[in-house]
Parts: structure tokens; C-alpha cells; sequence
């Protein structure tokens, strides 16, 4: 029977059902290791003239580059620098927030520094009991910054949604706040010393096919522009975009220590965080949850989701280039390994879910194997494994982490302890 992925969208939560249709091709996912042809990685190690790169300095100064500019023409396409006029305004500060244990703050992002123009709300959360600046998770959110707390003072979203339960004519109802408090172990982050920050993705791009019409792209169009270039952003690049802006106001900001932020996303939003950790060197660690094809997945492989699938169901991700390479992974200059190796050295997480085979739990630990070379050539630790963990073991004393959890597509609890782990080994908090 076709398997099909059917997404619950308050949530971004994908379950898999044996639905034979949805309104598009048929496509039969791949979910057999035997049937995943052969297939050779670009190396990280050797460039497009094929020179060998055995030198930390040979990888910073040149190879890097090349790497980082072929995901930006071939797979999320160019982003624009930020506009000297935006601005920030703090909309809201609550000492008192969750009963006296947080301030919490919501700072209104104006990207062309018009109240009429493109904006997105970031919602911040601070240990009441900080005695300085404070490390920082920083992450997007599918449904609604009101959706990951319930506290009242959290303003209801009012940008374009995804029809789900709670959402009226495409906008949240107050039916949808704290809907997905099960994602954000909040008090958890709060107590370990450290803050939240998060923004709903659709106050970016709306999360829809519209050619590019709404969103933050049209502001940024050049005289007589319409839509973006083939090697120009696309959704993906737009919300990775508007986290580095987050970063911009971070920097402003004497209550977080921006030199000590994780940028943090799950599945599309984990696809995101990866690609904003890879181009904005000021997250000073990256993490990947369940992320799956255009994310940690490596693309040749071909198990579960593929390029063209995804390019087929979710037109506006990536970069029209990207469509060149629908059922062409091998032509593909990069793939998904070399993402992490532009993270290098920074640490960087990747997790997977063992009922999630739609994201490629194997692939996304292959990525992460074979970045390690880049890693060590930096001088750090790389990953702390002999090859891929047993289900629940995660792999967290090196730079490259990495776990495998039980369970399906999705943010736990325990996905957030080996991530709070980590980071306090990175940010020497122990
Ligand atoms: C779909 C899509 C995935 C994506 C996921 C999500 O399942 O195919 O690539 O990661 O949605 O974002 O929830």
C-alpha cells in the first residue's frame, strides 16, 4: 500500500497512515535498506577543481566558501542582507511571568523599519533568577508564539495559518494557545540557566505556495522583480533569514548573551535551523530534530522522502534550482552532510525518531558521520561513535551529537534533556 505522510499542521506533528491519496502522484517511499541504491557523497575534502583540502586554513579560506555557495545557488537559494532601516520595539515586559519564575518579553521585528512592512514577533523568556547576560535556545514555532505557553499576555498571532483544529479562516483562535506546550519544555530550559526565544514561522513567509507574493520576499524584490531568481530564497531560506534577524536583536539586547546562542528547529523548521546555523556564524551551536530530506538527510540515499517528492508537495522551500535535481539526486554538487560541515566547528546536533523512517533516521545519522572529517580537520572532537547508536543512546560528548529516540516524529522531553546536555557541555556550564 503507497504510504502517505499526513501533516497535522498546528503542530507540524506527521503521522504516517495508509492513505493511497492526497491529491498528487502517486509515490511510493522507499523504506527498505536493501533497495537504497548505490550511491557516492560528494567529498567535503575536495573541491570543485579537485583540489584536495588538507588544511584547516584551505577549508576557511577557500573550500568553505565554495560549499556554502552551492547550497545557496542549488538548494535554498541567496538571501538578501538585512535592510539598514529595520527596527526593534519591545512590545511587551512582564517581571512576573509563569508565577514569578520568568520576564518574559515579546520584541516586534520591523524588517524595513515600517509598522505597515514585513514584521515578526519574537517571544522571549528569561530565568528571573539570571545574574547576567543569559545562553539562549532560540527557535521557531508552526503554530503561534501564544501556542507554547498559555499565559494570556502572550499576544494571539494574527499572521496567516495553516487550516487545523483551532484556526478560522486561516487564523488562530484562542482555542490554539498553549497547543503545543508539549514541545517546549520551557520551565526545564528556564531552570538549566537558560532562555527562550521563539517567533511563528508564518509572521516570516506564510507557509503556503502564493509565488512569493506574501511574506518578507516581496519587500526585498528589486525594480520590477515579481518573483524570486532560480537561485533566490525560497521559504526555507526566508525563515532561516528572519532567525538571523532574531540574532540582530539579540545583539542589542545586554540581557542575552548572544556570543551563546543555539538555534534550534524540528522537521521543516529543523531543515531551517540548520541552514540558518549554516550561513550566520553567530549560533554558536546548531540543533536538527527529525529534520529528514533537504535537512540532515542525506539526499542520495533516497529513503523515505526524496528531492523530487518534497519539490512536488512544497513548491516554496527551496530554490527553483533545487527542482533541477527531482529524481537527479546524484547530479546534485552537495548533499546534506556537507550543510553539517559548514557548521563545523561548532557543535551541532542532529536527532532522529525511530518511527519517523519518512525523515530517514539512518540518513540523518550518515550526514553527521560524514561531516566528522571536516570537524577533526578544524581540530574538534567530531562525533563520539563508531557508527550509528542503538535506539535511546545518545551520542552527546562530542561536537557532532547525536540520538535516535524511541517514538515517532516529534519534540519530547527527552529530546530536550539531551539538547540542554549538550549545550551545557558547549557553553561550559557544568
Ligand atoms: C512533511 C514534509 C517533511 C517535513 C514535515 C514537517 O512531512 O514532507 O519534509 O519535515 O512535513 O515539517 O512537519
Amino acid at each position: 500500500m503507497d504510504t502517505k505522510r499526513v501533516w497535522i499542521p498546528l503542530c507540524g506533528l506527521a503521522l504516517h497512515c495508509g492513505m493511497t491519496s492526497i491529491g498528487m502522484t502517486q509515490f511510493k517511499p522507499n523504506y527498505d535498506e536493501a533497495q537504497v541504491p548505490h550511491y557516492a557523497l560528494p567529498n567535503a575534502l575536495v573541491g570543485r577543481s579537485g583540489e584536495r583540502v588538507s588544511t584547516a586554513r584551505q577549508w576557511r579560506e577557500s573550500r568553505r566558501a565554495e560549499v556554502l555557495r552551492l547550497f545557496q545557488q542549488q538548494v535554498y537559494g541567496r538571501s538578501p542582507e538585512p535592510s539598514p532601516a529595520m527596527r526593534f520595539e519591545i512590545a511587551s515586559r512582564d517581571e512576573r511571568a509563569l508565577s514569578g519564575a520568568a520576564v518574559r518579553k515579546q520584541v516586534d521585528v520591523l524588517f524595513t523599519g515600517s509598522p505597515d512592512g514585513p514584521q515578526m514577533r519574537i517571544l522571549i523568556y528569561l530565568p528571573k533568577a539570571a545574574k547576567g547576560p543569559v545562553p539562549m535556545f532560540l527557535g521557531l514555532n508552526f503554530g503561534g508564539n501564544h501556542t507554547v505557553r498559555s499565559e494570556p499576555g502572550i499576544a494571539l498571532s494574527t499572521s496567516w495559518m495553516r487550516p487545523g483544529e483551532g484556526v478560522e479562516n486561516n487564523r488562530a483562535t484562542e482555542q490554539t494557545r498553549g497547543a503545543a506546550a508539549g514541545r517546549w519544555a520551557v520551565e526545564k530550559i528556564l531552570e538549566r540557566g537558560y532562555g527562550l526565544a521563539t517567533i511563528y514561522y508564518g509572521d516570516i513567509d506564510p507557509d503556503y505556495h502564493d509565488g512569493f507574493q506574501d511574506g518578507v520576499h516581496p519587500a526585498f524584490y528589486k525594480e520590477g522583480q515579481t518573483r524570486p531568481a532560480a537561485d533566490e530564497w525560497g521559504s526555507i531560506a526566508a525563515w532561516a533569514w528572519g532567525l538571523s534577524r532574531a540574532m540582530d536583536f539579540f545583539e542589542t539586547d545586554q540581557t542575552i548573551d548572544h556570543r551563546r546562542v543555539a538555534v534550534i528547529g524540528h522537521s521543516r523548521l529543523g531543515k531551517t535551523s540548520l541552514w540558518a546555523g549554516a550561513q550566520d556564524l553567530r549560533f554558536a551551536l546548531v540543533i536538527s530534530n527529525n529534520s529528514g530530506c533537504g535537512g540532515a538527510a542525506l539526499s542520495r540515499r533516497r529513503f523515505g522522502e526524496t528531492v523530487a517528492r518534497i519539490n512536488t508537495s512544497f513548491q516554496h522551500w527551496f530554490c527553483g534550482n533545487f527542482k533541477e535535481y527531482n529524481d537527479r539526486e546524484d547530479a546534485l554538487p552537495v548533499d546534506q552532510h556537507q550543510l553539517l560541515c559548514l557548521i563545523a566547528p561548532r557543535p551541532v546536533y542532529v536527532a532522529s525518531a525511530a518511527e519517523d523512517r519518512w525523515a530517514d533516521p539512518r540518513g540523518e545519522f550518515l550526514a553527521a558521520w560524514h561531516a566528522d572529517v571536516v570537524y577533526r580537520l578544524l581540530g574538534a572532537r567530531g562525533i563520539a561513535a563508531l557508527g550509528m547508536p542503538p535506539v535511546d543512546h545518545p551520542l552527546k560528548t562530542g561536537t557532532i551529537g547525536y540520538h535516535i529516540r524511541s517514538g515517532a516524529h516529534d519534540v519530547t522531553d527527552y529530546d530536550w534533556q539531551q539538547y540542554l546536555d549538550f549545550a551545557d557541555l558547549h557553553f561550559a556550564r557544568r
